[in-house]
């Protein structure tokens, strides 16, 4: 059988990486039918919109897509197309994990953050007020934080936990200032680790805290859950402590579809010379490979990928070494054939 998979390479780097993606994604034995489809500049540049009507039935009806980063064309009439798919699809979870691969200032970090990834500060609900003749003398940007939401994505948060034997979930949240919006996460958070309780254990953190244990004692944390602006910001605190961005992958998860995808942006400064390091984009499908079920593939992968960094010492310029995105890709296929 084969698997029918969106595939939006992207811009910048997004068709290199995603290249070499591809070759390791099928030396591992499976079989996928790609469908290629375009979005962001390239869209535009071939007269379409950014987030083509196209790419989004393909999506829905594969319900699977590996994405590259996707330059946001700037100017007026161009919503960002990442937060456009986010919405389009109800992605509710940003998974992203996280662990040391290149021996770097920390060692032993595995953490997996699960962002809320639809509402919070991120609703869009906001205005300025007039004061005076001074139309924009405040501006107020409101958190949404409704039950359901929150409900969703903790729940998802126990349900990886328990998946990938996972033993501790931990709730961040700013309750004691943001009473209402924070404290709902939180009591809907303390609600639903009752019911893993004996199996997950669980325990709440207040953000600014949990910003600070994580750069003193990052081995105590396995999956942490969020509201969608701590979220973003945590989980870079995390892509620093394990090296970058060129090593975290992430998985924009709803009910019906997944879209997975590196973490970081499409890098222009280094798009077309072939030394964009493509791992995010790789373990980013690793990430798919487990979604789909395919374990055993994804672990050879993932392990394909870690003896290419650190044993062999393959590796791109961004971790200091010489090795091409080709060459990288060819270390990865080698070590799987
Ligand atoms: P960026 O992540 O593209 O680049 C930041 C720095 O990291 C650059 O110096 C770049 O060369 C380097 N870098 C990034 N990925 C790398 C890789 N795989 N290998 C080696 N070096 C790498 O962030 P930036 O410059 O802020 O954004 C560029 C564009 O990407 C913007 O249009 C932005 O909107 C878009 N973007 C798209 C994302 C997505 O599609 N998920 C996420 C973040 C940004
Ligand atoms: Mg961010």
């Amino acid at each position: 059988m084969s698997y029918d998979v969106t595939l939006i390479p992207g811009d910048g780097i997004g068709p290199e990486i995603t290249e070499q993606t591809v070759r390791a994604v099928e030396a591992t034995g499976l079989k996928f039918a790609w469908d290629v489809q375009m979005a962001g500049m390239t869209a535009v540049a071939a007269g379409l919109d950014p987030l083509p009507a196209a790419t989004l039935e393909s999506i829905r009806a594969r319900k699977v897509a590996l994405k590259g980063p996707l330059t946001t064309p700037v100017g007026d009439g161009y919503r960002s197309v990442n937060v456009a798919l986010r919405k389009e699809f109800d992605l509710y979870a940003n998974v992203r994990p996280a662990v040391t691969i290149f021996p770097g200032r920390f060692d032993g970090i595995d953490i997996v953050m699960v962002r809320e990834n639809v509402e919070g500060l991120y609703s869009g609900v906001e205005h300025f007020i007039r004061v005076g003749d001074d139309p924009r003398a405040v501006g107020v940007s409101q958190a949404i934080v409704t039950r359901y939401a929150c409900e969703r994505v903790i729940r998802y948060a126990f349900e990886y936990a328990t998946r990938h034997r996972r033993t501790k979930v931990s709730i961040v949240h700013k309750a004691n200032i943001l009473k209402m919006a924070s404290g709902l996460f939180l009591e809907v958070g303390r609600a639903i680790a009752k019911e893993y309780a004996g199996r997950i254990e669980c325990n709440d953190l207040i953000v600014d805290n949990c910003a600070m244990q994580l750069v003193l004692r990052p081995e105590k944390f396995d999956v942490i859950v969020t509201t969608n602006l701590f979220g973003d910001i945590l989980s870079d605190e995390i892509a620093g402590l394990v090296g970058g961005l060129g090593l975290t992958p992430g998985g924009n998860i709803g009910a019906s579809v997944a879209l997975f995808e590196a973490v970081h942006g499409s890098a222009p400064d280094i798009a077309g010379k072939g030394v964009a390091n493509p791992s995010a984009q790789m373990l980013a499908a690793v990430m798919m490979l487990d979604h789909l079920g395919e374990l055993a593939a994804a672990g050879r992968l993932r392990r394909a990928l870690v003896a290419t960094i650190r044993d062999a010492g393959i590796r791109t310029r961004d971790l200091g070494g010489t090795a091409s995105t080709r060459e990288f890709g060819d270390a990865i296929v080698a070590r799987l054939s």
